[in-house]
């Protein structure tokens, strides 16, 4: 009977318990506290049962006291019902009434079947149409699926898996070409750009410096000059060492923490444009010689 402002109740009950969760608990900009955090979530659900059981609560005490009606009573009251009901509100009681094609109370008389157990009785409703064409939809469905994938056999779940991990593979390879400091050892790259070698260069000078050299030559750390690598030379290996640091316990610390992967790209190219250098002093070779790529 006034089902609309029943609805309209409860939506703004459970709006107002959110808007006010999101404003007591404080989340990232961007985020919502409902999503984030379980209890809120929670909250607002046992906010949306409490209101839905208030309702129906309100709901069946009106219908009780409607029965308790003489015939007279409850035809002054359907009067001032339809007395108060706005225009909006017959559109919405006639819209769920389109979609539902239930029997008001007062009409049930007209539906009632013959059974009667023990006072127990049985309506002969009709089948909600929402319901009704929710299921022809279902069957609908079901027969494009099943021809559509078992006749014609469009595409697998795994031909469907295996195109949406490809997809995925491009967008990650596009991401990782734009941001720089997602480099690391597998798809780091020599960098031949004269500015990049100059801020390598920069990176060297103040860290590198008192172990290898401004030339390279070596002290505490290995000649970084002459073609002989200890942890194996190309620019993946000697990323992995500025990052990962040398064999423990010889004086190689990992660099992962002090510089960006940018700059460890950089000074890593810088350290293999020392190859040129010929110091005159520099420390004897060690490890092997190295025979890979640049
Ligand atoms: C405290 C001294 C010290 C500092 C500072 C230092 N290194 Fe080293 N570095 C070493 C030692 C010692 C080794 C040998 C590690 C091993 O034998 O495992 C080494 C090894 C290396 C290697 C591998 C050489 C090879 O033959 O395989 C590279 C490349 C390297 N360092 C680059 C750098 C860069 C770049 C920096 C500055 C960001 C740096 N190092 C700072 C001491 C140092």
């Amino acid at each position: 009977m006034k089902s609309f402002a029943s609805y309209l109740r409860v939506v703004v009950l459970v709006a107002i318990a959110v808007a006010g969760t999101e404003y007591l608990m404080e989340t990232p900009p961007g985020e919502w506290a409902i999503l984030e955090y379980p209890f809120a979530g929670v909250f607002i659900g046992i906010v949306l049962v409490f209101a839905i059981a208030v309702e129906a609560s309100i709901a069946s005490l009106r219908n009780v006291l409607y029965l308790s009606l003489t015939e007279e009573g409850k035809e002054r009251y359907h009067a001032a019902e339809k007395a108060k009901i706005s225009k909006f509100e017959q559109k919405w009681e006639n819209l769920m009434q389109s979609m539902t094609q239930s029997k008001e109370i007062e009409e049930e008389h007209e539906i009632i079947l013959d059974h009667d157990y023990d006072g127990i009785k049985e309506l002969d409703n009709r089948l909600p149409p929402w319901w009704l064409y929710g299921f022809y939809a279902t069957i609908v469905f079901g027969i494009i699926y099943l021809v559509r994938f078992h006749v014609i056999g469009d595409y697998t779940q795994a031909e469907e898996y295996e195109r949406e991990v490809a997809i995925a593979q491009e967008e990650i390879e596009a991401y990782l070409a734009t941001a720089e400091d997602l480099i690391n050892v597998d798809n780091v790259t020599f960098l031949e750009d004269k500015d990049d070698l100059k801020a390598g260069e920069k990176v060297f000078t103040a860290n590198c410096v008192a172990c290898h050299r401004a030339d390279g030559g070596g002290g505490i750390g290995p000649n970084l000059t002459d073609e002989y690598w200890i942890l194996g030379g190309g620019i993946k290996n000697v990323f992995k060492v500025i990052s990962e640091g040398g064999r423990t316990g010889k004086g190689m610390v990992s660099w992962k923490s002090d510089l960006t992967a940018k700059e460890m790209q950089q000074v890593a190219s810088y350290v293999l444009t020392l190859q040129e250098n010929d110091p005159a002093d520099g420390k004897a070779p060690e490890g092997d010689l190295w025979e890979g790529e640049e």
